[in-house]
């Protein structure tokens, strides 16, 4: 399978990586999202919607066909076990079509999103760089509470199960500072997007395609 250039964008909850990963995808770089794989897999129809409700049980799908996802959210919150189950249904079905979105990306390179890619290791073997966007504590609390309806006690939690931010940090090649404004980020963005440019283009003479 032909593997085009990947980047691996993360960062912690509500930090900016889909505010970021939109930008990227204008400037023309391709975008593989593996929350909103997630989120299609999950939602009425989908993938992992009928194993889902095999093992947790027709409780867990809500009305509309989908994933009741708070009530989702809770029950792997409190019990570990059911978490792992979740994510054993997820991750493969996750992790197969976020390949073949890579493999059929036709855009110089690609950025991949994934949430917890220094927290589980996924991806390694196909991404060249990883790029952190970073934002400080009090910022992203604030934002994931205003976009989520989280509780702040919620969004504390969920922080705690993902990487310390300066561990994060310590892992990236390239950083985006997501404390000002969008422009800010934007203008971040570019330069970054140039970069990225010159490393897909350098990278595939020397593989001599
Ligand atoms: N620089 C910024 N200025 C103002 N608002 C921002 C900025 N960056 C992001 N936001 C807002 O903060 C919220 C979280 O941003 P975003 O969804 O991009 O983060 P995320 O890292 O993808 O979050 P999640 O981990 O939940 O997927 C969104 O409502 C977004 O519009
Ligand atoms: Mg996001």
């Amino acid at each position: 399978m032909r593997t085009p250039f990947c980047i691996g964008l993360t960062g912690g909850i509500g930090s900016g990586k889909s505010s970021a990963a939109k930008i990227f995808q204008e400037l023309g770089a391709a975008v593989v999202d593996t929350d909103q794989i997630a989120h299609e897999l999950t939602r009425r129809g989908g993938a992992a919607i009928a194993a889902i409700a095999d093992h947790f049980g027709a409780d867990c799908i809500a009305a509309d066909g989908s994933l009741d996802r708070s009530k989702m959210r809770r029950q792997v919150f409190a019990d570990p076990k059911a978490k792992r189950k979740l994510e054993a249904i997820l991750h493969p079905l996750i992790r197969r079509e976020s390949r073949a979105r890579i493999a059929a990306a036709q855009q110089p390179y690609v950025l991949v999103v994934v949430p917890l890619l220094l927290e589980t290791g996924a991806y390694r073997e196909l991404i060249k760089r990883v790029l952190v966007v970073d934002c400080d504590e009090a910022r992203q609390i604030a934002r994931t509470v205003k976009r989520s309806g989280l509780a702040i006690d919620e969004v504390r939690a969920i922080m705690a199960a993902q990487l310390p931010r300066a561990e994060r940090l310590a892992a990236a090649d390239d950083v985006l500072h997501n404390d000002a404004d969008i422009d800010a980020l934007r203008r971040q963005v570019e330069i970054l997007h140039a970069k990225y440019l010159a490393l897909a283009r350098a990278g595939s003479h020397e593989a001599g395609n």
